[in-house]
């Protein structure tokens, strides 16, 4: 293990900040008023990051910091986030995973119009489901998440008696981004046009809430809630823990029926996963890992149990959160509209201001690339507000792709590669040459996005929207 007493103690103070954030709420800069509603500032700026030890990274961060402790809000009730854009270039906040009215959804001319350099705006919702979140800017998007723009916002499940957040021993977010660093903590390139036509380009130094290989202390003996956020630009990320019994139960925030043995668990750009899992007694270490190619893994990050909690022994079984108030898609009633994803490297035009963009993919045969007032394409479909749908999407292309749609969560249904146990999500990951079918309702009224969350792949074509009416 070659952690040394500096990082030790950066990942201890950053852990309880962390954890102190999701447990008790007292997250700097945060007033919670009363009946559960919550009330932040976020200043979007520039700011000299420390993510390789002893080096100065020019990012960008949230209040100035990476990582910036969760956002936390209540199920059912209202939430209010000021966003104070100090960038010199424009920028807007978007809520990935939260069904959100579409005014609040923070796509720069879809949704908003993108908050200028110098100017506050006020983003107000409530969010109906509960889970693990995140959220990003929609602008510029390659630079600004890839120099740290990037969050997690928790929404605790709502009071009831069947489930108390408390039977967790903690709750513990676990942001996952590789950063593009040199040794002297300046900036790779985030994007190349070859990697960009290929699976993206991947940083090199792995980071869990902004530490390589951290080492963090959790309770002994007792359920702990992992919420993983892949945060990155581009990796997916297999996640597996080997000796200790870990389940899946959320997926992107929707809690499953029932909870999953954990084998290994791969999560791409913009997805999530809550994971329960047991700790042993006192004083062990488990090793969590990441899987590079077919077979091998690495480590990600160890958690160490330091203490007995305070509840009762744990349980055989791990807690389990309500399920969300989804609608449930009527199958026999749905309709049916294919997405292919393609490659569309053959076309290469230049924009209005003679710029050339590159365009390497697309959807059904149509890319689109850079978001402007005078550049909104036509939909890629156009849903019956209340009707359920079926999207049977197929990836053309030897490459993966996390597909995701703003303003609903969908089901997954079916997929030509693997059995699936239909689930909830806002993202899936589509590997090579898979076709899935997603189903769902479409009872959120606006444009939504609809797009890889793959960053330089959104930027060279693999982006859309649906209109709900
Ligand atoms: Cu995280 Cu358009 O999404
Ligand atoms: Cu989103
Ligand atoms: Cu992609």
């Amino acid at each position: 293990m070659s952690v040394n007493r500096r990082d030790f103690l950066k990942t201890s103070l950053q852990t309880s900040l962390l954890a102190s954030a999701v447990l008790t709420g007292c997250v700097p800069v945060t007033r919670m008023q009363q009946n559960g509603e919550y009330d932040y500032t976020l200043s979007v700026e520039p700011a000299d990051l420390e993510i390789r030890p002893d080096t100065v990274t020019p990012g960008l961060g949230f209040n100035g910091e990476y990582p910036h402790a969760p956002l936390k809000a209540k199920q059912g009730k209202p939430i209010t986030i000021r966003v104070v854009n100090k960038l010199q270039q424009p920028t807007t906040i978007h809520w990935h995973g939260i069904r959100i009215d579409i005014k609040m959804d923070g796509v720069p001319f879809l949704s908003q119009k993108p908050i200028m350099p110098g100017e506050t705006f006020i983003y107000h919702f409530t969010p109906p489901d509960a889970g693990t979140f995140w959220f990003h800017p929609h602008v510029n998007s390659v630079e600004q998440l890839g120099k740290g723009l990037v969050g997690l916002l928790i929404v605790e499940e709502s009071d009831s008696d069947t489930f108390s957040p408390n039977e967790f021993a903690a709750d513990l977010p676990l942001m996952l981004k590789n950063w593009h660093l040199n040794k002297d903590g300046s900036f790779k390139p985030l994007t190349t046009p070859r990697n960009a036509a290929r699976m993206g380009t991947p940083g090199n130094y792995a980071t869990v809430n902004g530490i390589n290989k951290p080492i963090i202390d959790v309770p002994a003996e007792g359920w702990l809630r992992l919420r993983f956020a892949n945060v990155d630009n581009t990796l997916v990320y297999k996640l597996r823990i080997k000796d200790y019994p870990a389940y899946i139960i959320s997926i992107d925030a929707n809690p499953l029926a029932e909870p999953k043995r954990l084998d290994n668990y791969s999560i791409g750009a913009g997805m999530r996963v809550d994971i329960a899992i047991k700790t042993p007694a006192a004083g062990e270490e488990i090793l969590i890992e990441n899987g590079k190619g077919k077979r091998s893994y690495r480590e990600l990050l160890r958690l160490k149990t330091v203490s007995r909690p305070l509840n009762q022994p744990a349980a055989e079984a791990p807690p389990l959160p309500p399920l969300n108030p989804l609608s449930e898609p009527d199958l026999a009633n749905a309709t049916v509209k294919r997405f292919t994803f393609e490659w569309e490297g053959a076309v290469t035009p230049a924009d209005s201001n003679g710029k050339s963009m590159p365009r390497f993919w697309a959807i059904n045969r149509i890319p689109w690339t850079g978001m402007s007032a005078d550049n909104i394409p036509a939909p890629l479909a156009t849903l019956e507000l209340g009707k359920t749908y079926i999207f049977d999407l197929k990836n053309a292309t030897p490459h993966r792709h996390p597909i995701h749609i703003h303003g609903v969560m969908f089901k997954v249904i079916r997929s030509n590669q693997k059995k699936i146990d239909p689930f909830f999500t806002d993202t899936v990951l589509m590997e090579r040459n898979e076709q899935v079918q997603i189903a769902f309702v479409a009872d959120n009224p606006g444009r939504w996005m609809y797009h890889c969350h793959v960053i330089e792949h959104m930027k060279t074509g693999l982006m859309g929207y649906i209109t709900i009416a």
